[in-house]
C-alpha cells in the first residue's frame, strides 16, 4: 500500500505489463507508466475513448488510474543518443520536449514523483525475429539486446538511484533462453539469455548499492500483441495445454499476480531468481502421450 511504482512496456490492456499494473494498484500501489513513443498516442487515445475501461476495473469497485504517463524508448540513453531519422520521426518530434531516452524519463520521474518502490521492465522488441539465429543480421541481433536486455540495466542504472531501501524490480522472460524454441529467432533468444544472467548481477550490485531486490518471471506463452508480431503464438499456447503439467490457459492476471509478490515485501529474501509462471511446462522432460 502506498508504493510507488513505474512500469515499462504498456501500450494497450492485452499484456503483461497491462496485468501486473493492474495486480499492484489492486495492493494499493500507485503506477506510472513509460510507454513506447510510436504507440503513445493511439494508447492515450484509446485510454481517453474508454477501450480499456472494463480492464481498468478494479475489485472494490475503483477504477485503475495512472498517476503519470511518460513516453519513452528504451532503446536510447540519453537525449544525444537519438539519431537525427529518428528525432525527426513525427512522434518521435512530439515527445522530444518531455524526452523519451532511460535517463530522461527517469529524471522526469524523479522531479514529478519523487523515490519510487518499483520497477517493472516488460518490453521486448526484435527486428528479426522472425528469421532463425543462423539467418539473423548483427544489426538485427544487437538491436534485440538493446530493446530487450540492455534496456533493463539501463533502467535500473537511472531508476536504480530513486528506489527507496527494499525497492525492487522485476522483467519478463521466455524459456527460448535455455531451450530451443523454434521460431523464436532474431538473437531473442540470445537476449533472453542476457536478460536472466543479467539479473543474477544486478540483483549483487543493486542488492549492496540500493538495497534492492531484482527478479526475473519466465512467462509462459500469451497471445499479447509483441506475441502475435512473432507468428506462432496460438502454436505455444497449444502446444502447452498439450505437455503442461496444468491443463489450463495461462492468463496475464496470474502473471500479474506473481509480479505482484515479487515486489512485495512477502518476498523480501527473494533477489537474483527466475520464477516460472508457465503452468510448470518448464518442468516437463518428455512430452506425455
Ligand atoms: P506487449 O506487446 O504487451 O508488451 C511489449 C511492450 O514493449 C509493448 O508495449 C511495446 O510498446 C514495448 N516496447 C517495444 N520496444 C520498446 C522500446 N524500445 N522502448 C519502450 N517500450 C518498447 O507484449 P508482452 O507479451 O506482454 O511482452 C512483455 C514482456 O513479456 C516482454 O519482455 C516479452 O518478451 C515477455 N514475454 C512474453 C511472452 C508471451 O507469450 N507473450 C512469454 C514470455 C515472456
Amino acid at each position: 500500500t502506498g508504493k510507488k511504482a513505474f512500469i515499462a512496456g504498456v501500450a494497450d490492456d492485452q499484456g503483461f505489463g497491462w496485468a501486473i499494473a493492474k495486480a499492484l494498484a489492486e495492493a494499493g500501489a500507485e503506477i506510472s507508466l513509460g510507454v513506447w513513443v510510436p504507440a503513445l498516442s493511439i494508447f492515450e487515445t484509446s485510454y481517453k475513448r474508454g477501450k480499456f475501461d472494463k480492464s481498468r476495473q478494479l475489485s472494490n469497485g475503483s477504477m485503475l488510474e495512472f498517476v503519470h504517463i511518460y513516453p519513452m524508448d528504451a532503446v536510447f540513453d540519453r537525449a544525444s543518443d537519438v539519431p537525427e531519422d529518428v528525432r525527426n520521426n513525427k512522434r518521435y518530434a512530439a515527445a522530444a520536449e518531455k524526452g523519451f531516452a532511460v535517463e530522461e524519463v527517469a529524471r522526469n520521474v524523479k522531479n514529478d514523483i519523487g523515490n519510487i518502490d518499483i520497477i517493472v521492465h516488460s518490453l521486448a522488441n526484435g527486428p528479426e525475429v522472425k528469421k532463425p539465429l543462423l539467418e539473423t543480421s548483427r544489426q538485427g541481433y544487437l538491436a534485440a539486446m538493446s530493446a530487450s536486455s540492455y534496456s533493463y540495466v539501463s533502467m535500473l542504472q537511472h531508476f536504480g538511484p530513486l528506489l527507496n531501501p527494499n525497492g525492487s524490480a522485476v522483467s519478463l522472460t521466455y524459456i527460448a533462453s535455455e531451450r530451443t524454441i523454434p521460431g523464436y529467432g532474431g538473437g531473442m533468444s540470445s537476449a533472453k539469455a542476457a536478460l536472466e544472467s543479467d539479473t543474477r548481477v544486478l540483483a549483487y550490485e543493486a542488492g549492496r548499492k540500493y538495497q534492492a531486490r531484482v527478479n526475473v518471471i519466465s512467462a509462459g506463452p500469451l497471445g499479447s500483441r509483441a506475441a502475435k508480431a512473432i507468428g506462432f503464438i496460438d502454436d505455444m499456447i497449444k502446444y502447452s495445454y498439450e505437455n503442461g503439467p496444468i491443463q489450463k490457459e495461462l492468463h496475464a492476471e496470474e502473471i500479474g499476480n506473481a509480479a505482484a509478490f515479487l515486489l512485495s515485501p512477502l518476498a523480501s529474501s527473494i533477489t537474483g531468481t527466475i520464477i516460472y509462471c508457465d503452468n510448470g511446462l518448464h518442468s516437463m522432460g518428455l512430452a506425455p502421450d
